[in-house]
Parts: C-alpha cells; structure tokens; sequence
C-alpha cells in the first residue's frame, strides 16, 4: 500500500510581479500590491510530498534527511534570502508566482528523486494563499 511522506522547509525571498507586456495600470490589476516595482519579501513555506510503497529493510517511504538535503541543494540554496526575479537562474524570464514557484520547483526535484515518486509540491507564500503542482 502506497504511503505519502511530506517534509516541510521554509525560506525568505523577495519579488515584484510584472508583467513588462502590461501597462502600469494592468500590471496593479492582475497583481495588486505584488505589483509594486519596490519589490517586498515573502517568508515562504515548502512542502514536498513523496509517495511509494514502504521499503520492508528500513519501513520508510524516503529517508527524509536525504530529502531535506536534496531539497536545500537543489532549491533553497539558489532561493532563500534571494530576488525571485533577477537572482535566480531557473527562474529566469518567468513572473515569479507562487504557481511558477511550485512548478519550477518540481522540476528542480524531480530528477533527484526515485522515478514517479514525487506526489506534489506546495508552496505557502502567506498564510491564506498556498498553491499544489501535483503528478499527472
Ligand atoms: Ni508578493
């Protein structure tokens, strides 16, 4: 029987989201106070969720040591205490979203972890708003 393991991580990053195709006043529709050219920090939450049959030798899922290493090597260590938009090169060219953030954020992770086991990946970035890249 499959079984869902999630290990939780947090960073701090900075962004501003724009459009550069929109008008000013487009851009503070679509994106309200984001919008800001100022730019203003998120204090944002991860969570990754890997799901596979138990491994009879050990009875876990994933050792999630490895998976927090492999999480802060491949993406908190080019994240945290950063600018979304200019500082991070697999974000580059794309409005950094929360929704851009989960998807990147698999793609970054997916490679790294044993084939089809990656379940989702959410991202928090306030406490009201969180979104899901899920498999399929
Ligand atoms: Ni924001």
């Amino acid at each position: 029987m499959p079984i869902r393991v999630t290990r939780r991580e947090t960073f701090n990053a900075g962004h501003t989201l724009r459009n550069p195709e929109f008008s000013d006043e487009r851009n503070l529709e679509v994106f309200g106070k984001c919008s800001n050219p100022g730019g203003h920090g998120h204090n944002y939450v991860l969570e990754v969720t890997l799901e596979q049959e138990v491994d009879p030798r050990t009875g876990y899922v994933f050792d999630l040591r490895l998976l927090s290493e492999l999480i802060e090597k491949h993406v908190l260590a080019d994240l945290d205490h950063r600018n979304l938009n200019t500082d991070v090169e697999w974000l580059r060219g794309r409005i950094p979203t929360t929704e851009i953030l989960a998807d990147a954020i698999w793609d970054r992770l997916e490679p790294h972890l044993p084939p089809g086991s990656l379940h989702s990946v959410r991202v928090r970035e306030t406490e009201k708003n969180w979104v899901e890249r899920c498999r399929g």
